[in-house]
């Protein structure tokens, strides 16, 4: 029986190496921290996703349970798990999406920039691996200080030259999902009719919901519009004191994170009008990156939209986050580069 039992492992594997190989249509993803608070429900949403035909986990940790667990699901992505920095070349090679939520999350008290000292090399050496094993992927970067990391991720693909500005984005996706889920609230609306843009980056202050420009067209009482404002821009912080210790938001992470990815598989396929915002390279404010709405598609960022008319107190908002971003972007080259 043990023979037949490895036998039939091996078969299973070649078969699902087949099935993958096949050319069954779709896309081959990696998740880089897989088996995080963020990673397991993210890999359980991308295994559910039809445009994926093969899913590669990676972690420096339980890679092995997770991805066990996730490839029993009867859905048609060819699950492989990675285990530890000796497996991270295989986990990327060959890669159409990689999206990075490796990392520590924030306790209460903490700001996100209070993250860079340890996520910043993590993410340098994960796109190090990038830059060797799958220079054409489109990278959603969602480990934190996101208005750092993605500068970082840049410098690395600089240096190694394979730097595509259209391939690399910034996940702010949830500072969206939040916005219109907030401003569904205060307005009576059914969520899923709301499209709030928000833009400049990911953090405090730098977080600028465009209430002005919401869909459908809406007004707001200066008093709504602070109160959301402020929601918004504290949403991360709401959920890292309700956790209490135990990290910060995961499930509605995960739920943004599979939003996004698959906006960008669906403008890797060609499809057309897939527009989300994000924190990308840009040239929409005088700073190297900016989140603001981008349309996706072949070659992943194929436009990044200006920000469209203010009012005041959004224009001023600008100038704060403006601010704020410059310095976090500056961090984040300077560690990529000394
Ligand atoms: P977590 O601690 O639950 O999970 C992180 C995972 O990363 C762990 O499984 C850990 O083993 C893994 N990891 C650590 N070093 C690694 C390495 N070198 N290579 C691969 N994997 C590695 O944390 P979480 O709650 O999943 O959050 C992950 C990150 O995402 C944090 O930095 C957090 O701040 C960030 N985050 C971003 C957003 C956003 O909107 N962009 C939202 C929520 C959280
Ligand atoms: C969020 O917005 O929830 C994340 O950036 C995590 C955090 O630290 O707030």
């Amino acid at each position: 029986p043990h023979k037949l039992q490895k036998m039939e492992a091996k078969t299973v594997l070649e078969r699902s190496n087949c099935r993958a190989k096949g050319g069954s249509p779709g896309f081959k993803v990696a998740i880089l921290g897989a088996s995080g608070g963020i990673g397991q429900p993210l890999s359980m949403l991308m295994k559910m996703n039809p445009l994926v035909s093969v899913l590669h986990l990676y972690d420096v940790a339980n890679t092995p349970g997770v991805t066990s667990d996730i490839s029993h699901m009867d859905t048609g992505a060819v699950v492989r798990g990675f285990l530890g920095p000796q497996q991270l070349e295989n986990a990327l090679t060959g890669m159409d999406l990689v999206i990075m939520p490796a990392g520590v999350p924030r306790k209460p008290g903490m700001t996100r920039d209070d993250l860079f000292n340890i996520n910043a090399g993590i993410v340098k050496t994960l796109c190090e691996g990038i830059a060797k094993c799958c220079p054409k992927a489109i990278v959603n970067i969602i480990s934190n200080p996101v208005n750092s990391t993605v500068p970082i991720a840049a410098e690395v693909f600089k240096k190694a030259g394979t730097y595509d500005p259209k391939r690399l984005l910034g996940v702010t996706m949830l500072d969206v999902v939040r916005a219109n889920t907030f401003v569904a609230e205060v307005l009576g609306l059914d969520p899923r009719e709301v499209d709030v843009p928000v833009v400049g980056g990911h953090a405090g202050v730098t977080i600028l919901p465009l209430l002005s420009q919401i869909k459908p067209p809406c007004s707001f009482t200066s008093e709504e519009a602070a109160y959301l404002t402020s929601r918004i821009q504290n949403g991360g912080t709401e959920v890292v004191e309700a956790k209490a210790g135990a990290g910060s938001a995961t499930l509605s992470m995960a739920y943004a994170a599979v939003k996004f990815a698959d906006a960008c598989l669906r403008g890797l396929r060609g499809d057309a009008d897939v527009i989300k915002c994000a924190f990308v390279p840009s040239a929409v404010t005088e700073l190297p990156f900016f989140a603001s709405k981008v349309r996706l598609g072949r070659n992943g960022v194929e436009e990044v939209y200006t920000l469209g008319p203010m009012n005041e107190f959004e224009r001023a908002g600008l100038e704060m986050a403006k601010k704020e971003l410059a310095g976090s972007i500056e961090k984040g080259v300077s560690f990529a580069t000394k």
